[in-house]
């Protein structure tokens, strides 16, 4: 019905993997790929990759985006990088929330907003994901969690704002276990999650929004996935990494 309103987007998100000839190697095998695809095609690096990703990537369709960010500005945050940094950069986008930051590195919803508020000001696009785990899929909270997820990230952002957003809906059970959410169960989550855009801002941002689905989504399943009404695109870990199959999605997502 509104899936001509926003542009499907497929980003990798290449996690710890690839130093930085691993990825020379893989976004020169990307381009030609990628050169005739009228998606939205994104590669989230590691912040060592990110100079030879922009680098390669220069005058292509490829953007680039880092995998977090810290909110503050700048100061005695050891270890940490700053939206500002990433901009300044040539940086596109960033990913925020993942569940593995979530479950790893003590993110909350608390920081994930600060994140999204700090990478917005920066003027970074941001796709923030959110998912339930297997336990609260099982206890039947699985909308309670996705929404208290998405209202806590869209928290002091204003409409204007949100348009810089992706949300990529990743169950934390599908991610990497080669188990993918089925295409229903994929849709039904996204539609619920573009309700609670629709409610917290309005029916055209929540149109406009793109939603993506992500775990373990690849080249044999994403056709079924793609083909759905609220389903945008994808977040793609495993399959991001060997360009032919992340190929497959490019084209599936240009159709
Ligand atoms: P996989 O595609 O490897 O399951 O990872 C999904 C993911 O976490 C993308 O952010």
């Amino acid at each position: 019905m509104n899936k001509n309103l926003r542009k499907a987007v497929i980003a990798g998100n290449w996690k710890m993997n690839m130093d930085r000839k691993g990825a020379e190697k893989l976004i020169n095998e990307l381009k030609p790929i990628a050169a005739d695809k009228t998606c939205g095609v994104v590669i989230c690096v590691p912040y060592t990759d990110l100079e030879t990703a922009l680098r390669l990537t220069e005058g292509t369709n490829i953007a680039v985006g880092a995998e977090n960010c810290h909110f503050k500005k700048s100061g005695a945050f050891t270890g940490e990088i700053a939206a500002d940094m990433l901009k300044e950069m040539g940086v596109e986008y960033v990913i925020i929330g993942h569940s593995e930051r979530r479950q790893y590195f003590a993110e909350t919803d608390l920081t994930v907003n600060r994140r999204v508020k700090a990478a917005l000001a920066a003027g970074l696009k941001v796709i923030l994901c959110v998912g339930e785990m297997l336990s609260e899929r099982e206890d039947g909270i699985t909308e309670d969690v996705v929404e208290l997820q998405t209202v806590a990230a869209f928290t002091g952002i204003s409409a204007e704002d949100a348009k810089n957003v992706i949300i990529a809906y990743e169950p934390v059970w599908a991610i990497g276990t080669g188990k993918t959410a089925t295409a229903e169960q994929a849709e039904e989550v996204c539609a619920f999650i573009r309700g609670v855009v629709a409610k917290r801002y309005d029916q055209a941002i929540a149109d406009g929004m793109t939603i993506q689905y992500g775990g373990s989504m690849n080249e044999k399943n994403a056709a079924e996935l793609l083909a759905k009404e609220n389903i945008d695109g994808g977040l793609i870990g495993g399959a991001s990494l060997v360009a032919e199959k992340f190929g497959v999605l490019l084209a599936e997502a240009s159709k």
